[in-house]
């Protein structure tokens, strides 16, 4: 039986308006499928309906008909990259798609949200507490809240997300529950560990294996970094549909293994050695040529600490004229960057940075006949997944350290 508070009653009664009154029947729906006996506040939420190339015209006129209908996002609302970068350089949308675009992004932000265009919104003040609800969407930022952050959100689409942020509130049920966010396949890392394609490679790996599960790593260095972290997080969540994970020692929920598995027994354990990893890097790496066309880092989204590493490896150096180089990142980090530096470091080499988007929200298939090019060269386990599916691009996969180098090259393995 679910239960409404006062004030459920009094939206439900249309006095907070209409389009109040349809988002929470929209969020009172889900909660009789998934059996939720009642909503929880959220502090804030995360939409991914955000890009022209996502959501399709039709998307577009589902926010602008909210927007003119007075809709109002009550908590803090950040947004996922849209198909148009800050500068409006041009990455293969028409005319038409390029205004729809900006009609999305406008009547996003007349409904409150803050259009920060970034799958990483934890970097960009959207930081929920420990033990704290969100409602959030795009699947990388989800598995980083609940295993880093150690707050709590179910996987969100586009609509729910936007629902409770008009509300306030979501489905209390799934993740938002202690027993749903007990470990369930232990994975037993046998190797040393360093690097963000290392965790990605790891990430890639046992998504394909846990599915919706939740992994609890044991053997990862307690001096594992947020980055990679953010790289474990993208990649579990590409292969698999994880929403959560935990490392013992490391993350909040997961001083031991005792509390990772909440007291339970795994369902299952694995291993994770050399073998697996290079048969991962193998699968996520389709290009047979060497020659690199087209580098693109930032997926998810560069980080500060990022940025300086990127900055040190093309420091004085030149990105190979028939290369380019991307780095995608939110426009709130890249000033960050722009002040310490960073930024004119890789400019000056012939990087690009394409603030607010990322290739598989632009046109990219589009761009990618445009610049004539075949494959694509990352050091995400993500992208490199959806380089092939989305893009119809060959992926080469590798680390950081790799793919700089292939662009000053112009080749793989210079
Ligand atoms: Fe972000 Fe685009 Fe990767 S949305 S996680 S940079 S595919």
């Amino acid at each position: 039986m679910m239960q409404l508070t006062d004030d459920d009653r009094r939206i439900l009664d249309g006095e907070q308006g209409e389009v109040k009154r349809k988002a929470l029947e929209l969020l009172l729906t889900l909660a009789r499928i998934y059996d939720a006996d009642s909503l929880v506040p959220i502090d804030s939420a995360h939409i991914n309906g955000a890009s022209i190339v996502a959501v399709g015209e039709t998307g577009v006129g589902f926010v602008e008909d909210m927007a003119s209908d007075g809709a109002t996002i009550v908590v803090p609302a950040t947004t996922n990259p849209k198909s148009l970068p800050f500068t409006d350089k041009d990455v293969g949308l028409d005319a038409a798609q390029a205004a729809a675009q900006g009609r999305l992004s406008q009547a996003l932000g007349r409904m409150g949200a803050q259009v920060c265009s970034s799958c990483t919104p934890y970097l960009v003040g959207n930081t929920p507490g420990r033990g704290r609800s969100v409602a959030w969407a795009e699947s990388s930022a989800i598995v980083y809240a609940n295993s880093v952050l150690g707050a709590r959100t179910n996987r969100e689409g586009g609509p729910t997300a936007i629902a409770s942020a008009i509300v306030g509130k979501t489905l209390r049920t799934g993740y938002h529950l202690d027993e749903n966010r007990a470990g369930t396949l232990l994975v037993h890392v046998r190797q040393p560990m360093s690097g963000t394609t290392a965790y990605g490679t790891l990430g890639y790996f046992v998504g394909g294996i846990v599915k919706d599960g939740v992994p609890v790593f044991e053997g990862l260095p307690a001096s594992v970094t947020m980055d990679e972290l953010k790289m474990l997080s993208a990649a579990l969540a590409t292969a698999g549909s994880v929403a959560m994970f935990h490392v013992i020692g490391v993350t909040p929920e997961a001083a031991t293994r005792e509390l990772a598995f909440r007291g339970r027994k795994p369902t299952g354990a694995i291993e994770y050695g050399p073998l697996e990893e290079a048969a991962t890097v193998a699968a996520l790496t389709r290009s047979g040529s060497d020659k690199t066309e087209w580098v693109t880092l930032g997926c998810p989204h560069f980080s500060l600490t990022e940025f300086a590493h990127a900055a040190a490896l093309l420091a004085g150096r030149k990105v190979h004229g028939d290369v380019m180089l991307w780095i995608n990142s939110s426009t709130g980090v890249v000033r960050q960057a722009a002040k310490l530096g960073y930024t004119k470091v890789v400019e000056d080499a012939g990087a690009e940075i394409v603030c607010e988007t990322c290739p598989v929200h632009i046109a990219g298939r589009v761009y990618a006949r445009r610049q004539n090019i075949t494959s694509l060269t990352t050091n995400s386990a993500k992208m490199a997944h959806y380089a092939f599916g989305q893009l119809g691009l060959y992926p080469r996969y590798g680390t950081i350290e790799e793919c700089i180098r292939a662009a000053i090259a112009g080749r793989w393995n210079a």
